[in-house]
């Protein structure tokens, strides 16, 4: 897997995915979330790997241990790069989300990354509080989190740009920082509220970029992409 930037495909249905990928020639990084696979299921994902996309499938499972044990058994029949699951779930159904991948990974092949979810990078920090009832600062919550997925045996983080350089120095650099929340500087944010440019976020030490609307609602997908690849590639 390239460290090119995933490209979120946030689209009710296969066809509309696909007439947005064929603006592309080559193979992509792409992150599948609930919209697309709630509604298409695993013929979407053969679609895309027949396609030579490198897949990372966005479900941030969060069940009872066994429960999630069994879901990733499962999604490891399939060739994906990065699976994911909510740190909230606690250290224990993070262990089982691993074992669960590593029984169902056939031989020979790389077991996908597993990473957690952090705090979503829509949530801010006073709305963590009040509906959370968390009274340290997000930036701790994120930490907390992190620490949590790193002690369970987890790859990496799905995180904001803003919290990576704080991570890789706690956990180590080796220890993935997933960062959506990405716009173009001439972007609007959206609904997301701790946001970084596809620059700044290399600046700040993210691992893998993801990027939805600045690319999927662009009038020219493709320019916005590459304009993207350019400004995280210019540090690499
Ligand atoms: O359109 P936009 O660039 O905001 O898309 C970001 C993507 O990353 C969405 O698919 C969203 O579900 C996902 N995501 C996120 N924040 C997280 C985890 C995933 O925005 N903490």
């Amino acid at each position: 897997m390239s460290q090119k930037p995933f490209i979120a495909l946030d689209f009710p249905t296969w066809s509309e995915t696909e007439v947005f990928l064929n603006h592309f020639e080559e193979e992509l990084n792409v992150k599948v979330g609930m919209e697309l696979y709630l509604q298409n299921g695993p013929f979407l994902l053969e679609k895309l790997l027949e396609s030579k996309h490198h897949i990372f499938l966005d479900l941030k499972l969060h069940d009872i241990p066994n429960t999630v044990y069994r879901a990733m058994k499962g999604l490891a029949s399939y060739p994906l790069e990065i699976v994911n699951v909510h740190a909230a779930g606690g250290k224990e159904m993070m262990e089982r989300a691993l074992e669960g991948l590593d029984a169902g990974t056939p031989t020979g092949r790389n077991r996908a990354k597993l990473i957690a979810v952090t705090q979503l990078t829509s949530t801010s920090q006073e709305q963590m509080q009040k509906e959370q009832l968390i009274e340290t600062t997000l930036e701790q919550s994120v930490l907390n989190y992190a620490s949590l997925a790193a002690s369970a045996g987890l790859d990496g983080v799905v995180c904001s740009p803003h919290e990576s350089n704080m991570i890789k120095k706690e956990i180590g650099e080796r220890f993935l920082t997933v960062t959506p929340g990405i716009r173009l500087a001439e972007d609007t944010p959206g609904d997301q509220k701790r946001i970084a440019t596809p620059k700044y976020a290399r600046e700040l030490g993210s691992s893998y970029i993801v990027v939805g609307r600045s690319i999927t609602k662009s009038s020219d997908p493709v320019g916005a992409y590459q304009k993207v690849v350019k400004e995280w590639e210019e540090l690499l």
